[in-house]
């Protein structure tokens, strides 16, 4: 979707309009009839998110009413959404190209608004023959949103629509030699990210017991991508370290999934996806901040020599871990990534995985689990920033006691305690381990990162959730003050 900021005469107009109208319609010079102007009123009146539709044949003018007297977070929300239930709309009556207009509302509520309706465009329809009609052109009309920051915002919202590409593409498509290529593609058209891709070969060097043990069933070799961007103009001397879970697609191994429990796990790399997108994200706006990004891919099957339960691994740290389960897979590669990343001493270490069932069954689907250690200045910013965008932070306790059910006889720990209790938190206490001391936050994405009924402007699928976050914390980055 394009967005061309531009003044526009809506008298003379040959498109549909969309107006948002936060408060006080009247006083605005647009171009209503007085009894229009009182229609829209009194729909208002019985709904504050009232959407009233003018004919002005063969275009329309859709006037989204919303409540700006919410708290700020929430109204902007709410504009996200009623943008998304918009596109729906112009989409069944292939409306490609319409105009907007910022007057009369602040300029954040017409970046939300373009924000949902962005987002809520996007369909993974590559496969499809017979295509959706979506929106190509939005004429915006607005002499407050300032030119660098629509261009800013846009790249944002065009990553989240690459992220969710990535995360949709079946595994049969983008298994983890193939991501780690885009991967490196996408870092060489920026130039301004290192990108370093380790093969088999450098992974075995490395004695990534994890990665290589859920490798084992695999016919295809893992990858280990390390993201690197390092502006000058940097306010952070260390980095900040981002991990994300690759698991290309999880069968569960020989613990296999059953029943339908293995579909949508295509989706196992979004956290992989999102952390690497915040890379690119971050170096295409150039923010001042210095990042990297460390990726571990593979995916998790139960082919020839798999790894099994009661296997004993010696991961990149030598710490030795007894496989109970190998369907908790995401934690023996992150722990990995995890202990390599501490190498870097980074200011915090900041995963996300879709890691856990059980977050999904104790949070739903709205919001993020979180977990920290010794990060609260970073995890201040970061839950603030979660509330600022929406895209909501639920912290879970974090007591060392829980490492008690981590216990093993025979090894240093165990993957999983299998009496199925406090899955989420025992699941972050593992990685915790591998944190060395280094602040370390956990992100458990496995409620939000893929939606199997659409779920307004995050639509059907990969929904990029998380991204946003990452983003706005970046550009808040300094107010940590290191
Ligand atoms: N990738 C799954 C977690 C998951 C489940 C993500 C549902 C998104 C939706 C993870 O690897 C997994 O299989 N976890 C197991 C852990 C168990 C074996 C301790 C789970 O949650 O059931
Ligand atoms: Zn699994
Ligand atoms: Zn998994």
């Amino acid at each position: 979707m394009n967005i061309l900021l531009e003044k526009i005469d809506f008298s003379k107009i040959k498109s549909s309009v969309i107006f948002l109208y936060g408060s006080d319609v009247a006083s605005r010079s647009l171009p209503f009839k007085r009894d229009e102007v009182a229609y829209i009123e009194a729909k208002r009146k019985e709904d504050i998110s009232s959407l009233v539709i003018l004919n002005r044949l063969p275009y329309k003018i859709y006037v989204q009413s919303f409540n700006s007297e919410l708290p700020v977070d929430e109204s902007l929300e709410q504009i996200r959404k009623s943008a998304a239930a918009l596109q729906l709309m112009l989409m069944k009556e292939k409306v490609q190209s319409v105009a907007f207009t910022g007057e009369g509302i602040i300029p954040e509520e017409a970046v939300a608004f373009l924000e949902g309706l962005h987002m809520a465009n996007y369909r993974f329809e590559k496969y499809k023959n017979k295509k959706e009609s979506l929106l190509s052109d939005v004429h915006v009309d607005s002499l407050l949103i300032e030119p660098e920051v629509m261009k800013e915002n846009l790249n944002l919202w065009r990553r989240i629509d690459r992220l969710r590409d990535w995360v949709n593409e079946p595994v049969m498509y983008l298994n983890a030699p193939l991501f780690a290529d885009i991967l490196k593609e996408e870092a060489s058209a920026l130039s301004n990210v290192k990108c370093t891709v380790l093969g088999l070969k450098k992974i075995e060097g490395l004695r990534m017991g994890g990665l290589l043990a859920v490798n084992r069933g695999s016919e295809d070799e893992p990858r280990f991508v390390v993201l690197e961007y390092k502006p000058e103009n940097r306010v952070n001397k260390r980095p900040v370290a981002l991990v994300g879970k690759g698991v290309m697609y999880d069968t569960g191994g020989l613990n296999i999934k059953p029943d339908d429990y293995m579909t949508e796990m295509k989706s196992d790399m979004a956290g992989a996806a999102t952390m690497a997108s915040a890379v690119f994200a971050a170096a295409e706006n150039k923010l001042p901040v210095y990042i990297m990004a460390f990726l571990p891919l593979t995916d998790n099957r139960p082919g020839k020599n798999a790894y099994a339960a009661d296997d004993i691994l010696r991961m990149y740290d030598g710490t030795t871990v007894e496989i109970t389960n190998t369907d908790a897979e995401g934690r023996l590669i992150l722990a990995d990534a995890i202990a390599y990343a501490s190498d870097q001493k980074p200011d915090v270490i900041i995963d996300a995985a879709t890691l856990t069932g059980a977050a999904v069954r104790a949070l739903g689907t709205s919001c993020i689990a979180v977990m920290q250690q010794d990060a609260d200045k970073y995890f201040g910013l970061l839950n603030i920033i979660g509330n600022r965008v929406y895209e909501r932070l639920a912290p879970l306790p974090f007591w060392k006691e829980y490492d008690e059910m981590l216990k093993s006889e025979v090894a240093d720990m165990i993957n999983c305690n299998l009496q199925a209790k406090a899955g989420t938190i025992t699941a972050g206490r593992f990685l915790a381990h591998f944190a060395h001391g280094c602040p370390y936050i956990h992100l458990d994405i496995a409620g939000v990162a893929f939606y199997s009924k659409r779920e307004s402007f995050y639509g059907q699928g990969a929904s990029g959730f998380g991204l946003r976050l990452l983003y706005a914390f970046f550009q808040m980055y300094d107010t940590i003050g290191n």
